[in-house]
């Protein structure tokens, strides 16, 4: 019998319809268009206004356009996992609440905390389920409404993060598509660099943290920047030399998008062409696990059927990791 691999087999994606802009961020904090399009690539960010919304609401838009699309019962689905760092509330887990308001009554389900690096990881744990063929019809979802822990007085941080969500179909194939390699990675020391000070059991919420401000996201820019370019960068090269991929055996670069000149610094240092980038970071500004999906979501016209697609993401924690993935199907 040959192999069973996991194949990504559908798309859906969603971004809420209000644009912030680097002009109305230029009147919250004393930032310019310029600066940000020169230092960070990002034009506007998609941001959920609507009370009473939250990161579910994200995630079941995106599963209702997948579903659609791919023409999936409901009731098929039999795996649903979320990465997000923005869950609905402390707990239950989102997809418990995602799984409820779509119906997915079948459904077994569970949230990772990855940050940025959330989709690379639900794709090797949810890839490797399929492959054991114990799970058939998976969603994996990545979510994030980053404005509710975005601090609009830091002007370090603020220009930074969108909301969104990206949801993928994955079913086993016996063809030789679907993620073909993987290496993933982590080192706590990198907590120090980017993170929430308050809200865990560390420092519980109170008067004094609120005051405090610390319930944002804390970042030390210029640390992560150069982490982010070196464990992309060669993890990637890595993962594409043990496969003999050369850059020109190579269909596109699926990065995660937080910096646009981070994500130009990994494809030189790749030896790729820019035209083998995707990049939509001007658009949605940096998503965290949404970044990648939602990459397929914009791009899937152009991804034929067998495409060699490297995937990479790096985020807090830290977290990294790149993935070989042979796409499974050719545009509708
Ligand atoms: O997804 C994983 C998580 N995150 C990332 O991957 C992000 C990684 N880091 C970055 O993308 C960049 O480090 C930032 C975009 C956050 C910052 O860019 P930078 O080029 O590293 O700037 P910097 O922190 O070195 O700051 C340079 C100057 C500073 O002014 P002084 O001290 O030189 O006078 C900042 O205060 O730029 C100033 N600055 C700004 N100026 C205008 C910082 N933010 C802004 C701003 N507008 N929004």
């Amino acid at each position: 019998m040959s192999k069973i691999r996991a194949a990504i087999t559908g798309v859906g994606g969603y971004v809420p319809d209000y644009r912030l802009d680097n002009d109305e961020l230029s009147q919250m904090v004393d930032t310019s268009d310029e600066w940000i399009m020169q230092r960070i690539g990002i034009k506007e960010r998609r941001i959920l206004k609507e009370k009473g919304k939250a990161t579910s609401d994200l995630a079941v838009r995106a599963i209702t356009e997948l579903l659609e699309k791919t023409n999936t019962d409901p009731s098929a689905i039999d795996l649903l996992v979320c990465p997000t760092i923005t869950s609905d509330m402390p707990f239950p887990a989102t997809s418990n609440i995602i799984t409820h308001k779509l119906g997915l009554k079948n459904a077994f389900n569970y949230d990772i905390s990855a940050a940025c690096s959330g989709f690379i990881y639900g794709l090797e744990i949810v890839s490797r389920m399929i492959e054991s063929g114990a799970y058939k019809k998976a969603i994996l979802v990545g979510a994030d409404m980053m404005s509710s822990i975005t601090n609009y007085a830091d002007r370090t941080t603020c220009p930074l993060f969108g909301d969104g969500a990206g949801a993928v179909l994955i079913e086993p194939t016996e063809e030789e598509v679907g993620v073909m390699d993987r290496i993933l990675g982590s080192d706590g020391a990198g907590a120090a660099n980017l993170h929430i000070k308050a809200g865990g059991s560390l420092r519980p919420s109170s008067h004094e943290t609120v005051d405090n401000l610390e319930h944002f996201v804390y970042q030390e820019g210029q640390v992560v920047f150069k982490a982010a370019v070196s464990k992309m960068s060669d993890l990637s090269v890595e993962i594409m030399e043990r496969n003999n991929i050369g850059p020109n055996d190579l269909a596109y670069l699926v990065p995660h998008q937080a910096n646009k000149r981070i994500i130009e610094a990994v494809g030189r240092r790749m030896g790729i062409n820019p035209e083998q980038v995707l990049v939509n970071i001007e658009r949605y500004g940096n998503t965290t696990s949404a970044t990648i999906p939602l990459c397929f979501w914009d791009f899937e016209k152009k991804l034929k059927k067998g495409d060699n697609l490297i995937l990479t993401a790096f985020g807090a924690g830290f977290t990294f990791g790149s993935v070989f993935l042979k796409w499974a199907y050719d545009p509708a």
